[in-house]
């Protein structure tokens, strides 16, 4: 089994890869714009697991090079872990559409440019699994993060138009909800609704994809949390200023 993970270097794909290397024994290929990191990362879960592992280059929003990065690679993966994500503060991306336009590419475009040509190899072959991570952030707009939910958002309906489309043939699509994980991306920040172990976050990817899930929370909490906050009426939320 090939496992390959866009965006490489990030952590909870990271996780997620570590879990697929240690029980299914799965070739690693970290994809990342930083291919020197990658093939750290790399060195490490091939030492740590007695699996193939390589770093290799892609980068996100170099949209023309998408077509060519897949159809280079040496064997197609079995799964692809979207892990790539940007998140830049709210306020920052009020202030300057140029970063908001760079949280929209990093999470969204990007997505949609590599995953078609990959979907379209696994509808072709009729099988493969992609698993997208978007956030629980897109699940209500709010104050604090609008600019990356909306992208976020537009990503989860994404991957769930993606796997109707799919699930004819009989490849699948696994769209990932996390909440807040202590990774790089959320350094300084403070969890609003608890937190998620990044071990827990990539276990729990793993075994969606063993037991054949459509959509998963991170973490135990999370889905009733976000029963929760989807639920609560509007006039609630414009009151609320600290969520
Ligand atoms: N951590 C959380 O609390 C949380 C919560 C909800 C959702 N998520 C989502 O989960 C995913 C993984 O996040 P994480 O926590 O693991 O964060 P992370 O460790 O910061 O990983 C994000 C990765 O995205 C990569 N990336 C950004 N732009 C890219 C581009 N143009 N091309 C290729 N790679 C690019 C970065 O690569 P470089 O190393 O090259 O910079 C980075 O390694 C993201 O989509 C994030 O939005 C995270």
């Amino acid at each position: 089994m090939i496992v390959l993970v866009l965006g490489g270097n990030s952590e909870i794909g990271l996780a997620a890869a570590e879990k697929f290397a240690e029980h299914e024994k799965a070739e690693i290929i970290l994809a990342s714009r930083n291919e020197e990191k990658a093939r750290e990362n790399a060195s490490a879960l091939a030492d740590k697991f007695g699996v193939k592992a390589s770093g290799i280059k892609f980068d996100a929003l170099d949209y023309d090079s998408h077509r060519e990065f897949y159809e280079s690679l040496e064997s197609r993966p079995d799964v692809v872990i979207q892990a790539f994500g940007v998140l830049i503060n709210q306020k920052e991306c009020q202030q300057d559409f140029e970063k908001a336009r760079q949280v929209i590419e990093g999470n969204l475009m990007g997505a949609i440019s590599i995953l078609e040509i990959i979907a379209a190899d696994f509808e072709q072959q009729g099988k493969g699994t992609i698993i997208g991570l978007s956030s629980v952030a897109g699940e209500r707009g709010r104050q604090s993060s609008y600019i990356y939910a909306s992208a976020k958002a537009g990503l989860t309906v994404y991957l769930d138009g993606l796997r109707h489309r799919l699930y004819p043939s009989g490849a699948h699509v696994i769209t990932v909800l996390p909440g807040f994980v202590p990774t790089k991306m959320v350094a300084g920040r403070k969890p609003k609704f608890g937190e998620t172990p990044l071990p827990v976050a990539g276990r729990d990817i793993y075994e969606a994809w063993k037991k054949g899930k459509h959509k998963i929370y991170t973490g135990k909490k999370m889905r009733w949390v976000m029963a929760r906050i989807k639920a609560l009426p509007e006039w609630v939320i414009l009151k609320k200023r600290d969520i």
